[in-house]
């Protein structure tokens, strides 16, 4: 029971990666919000969750609303006492265009749930986990912000920007009992992402991979979680691919 008498707020966990990492979280004794902005989700989640005889609560919230997420986590505090592990996991694709085709609109929406609302629901966490001189931020950034993939320019400088922010924070903090740490996953399957792709998109993706798969969520979820560990004491503005090998620098 790694996560005993531990609080973790996981953002975007109704479905995919987020629910992959709260159902872990949850099953090692940690008490998890699972805070989306799909109400019904997050609450079939959470009470998914308990079934397994784990504590969960559900909370709807837009990552990309800066007073919604200062209230929501204000709650979660009144309501549970701290919040010791932030997942910033909530993130959103959009449609592929090469950027000259690219809309304003398309890129901000991008920026402001992908980048700001990391940003948003970091600054929201810092005060309590300060205050206990202990805390946990795992971001969920991808290797898109590493690698720049051609036509998803937006969501590619989005998860660049997680992975800068992720080293500034961790750093500012460094001394502070907390750690910051990201993953850039590859493709993960059982996503909606994944989903969304043709076979033939699907087949000339998983070519790139020298283990010739996708990830799965729980292979994303257990590298997140030990970054949430306390045995990760020593880690802190590091990033860890989980790629099946596709990064190779
Ligand atoms: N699936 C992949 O192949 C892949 C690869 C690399 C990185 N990632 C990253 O992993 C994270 C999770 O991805 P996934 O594939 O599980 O996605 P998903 O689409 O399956 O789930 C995303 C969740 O986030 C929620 N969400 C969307 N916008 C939100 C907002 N504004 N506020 C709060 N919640 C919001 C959705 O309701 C959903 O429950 C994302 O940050 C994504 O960029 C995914």
């Amino acid at each position: 029971m790694r996560f005993k008498n531990r609080v973790a707020v996981v953002t975007g966990a109704a479905r995919g990666i987020g629910k992959a990492i709260a159902t872990r979280l949850a099953a090692e004794g940690a008490a998890v919000v699972i805070a989306d902005v799909d109400r019904h989700g997050a609450e079939m989640a959470a009470k998914g969750l308990e079934a397994a005889g784990g504590k969960a609560f559900a909370y709807c919230m837009d990552v990309s609303d800066p007073e919604q997420v200062t209230a929501t986590m204000q709650s979660i505090v009144q309501l549970l006492g701290s919040i010791d592990i932030l997942v910033n996991n909530a993130g959103i694709v959009g449609e592929e265009f090469p950027v000259h085709q690219m809309s304003d609109e398309q890129w901000h929406r991008m920026m402001d749930v992908n980048l700001h609302g990391v940003f948003y629901c970091t600054r929201a966490v810092l005060p309590t986990m300060l205050s206990k001189k202990w805390g946990r931020i795992v971001n969920i950034a991808s290797v898109a912000g590493k690698e720049g993939v051609p036509n998803i320019a937006d969501y590619s400088a989005s998860k660049a920007g997680v992975i800068a922010l992720t080293k500034c924070v961790a750093k500012e903090v460094a001394r502070d009992g907390i750690t910051v740490n990201c993953v850039t996953p590859g493709l993960t399957d059982d996503t909606e992402m994944a989903r969304s792709f043709t076979p033939e998109q699907r087949a000339s993706k998983v070519a790139k991979v020298p283990m010739a798969r996708m990830a799965t969520p729980e292979e994303v979820a257990a590298v997140a979680i030990f970054l949430a560990s306390e045995e990760a004491s020593f880690v802190t503005g590091a990033v860890y691919d989980v790629t099946g090998g596709r990064s190779d620098y």
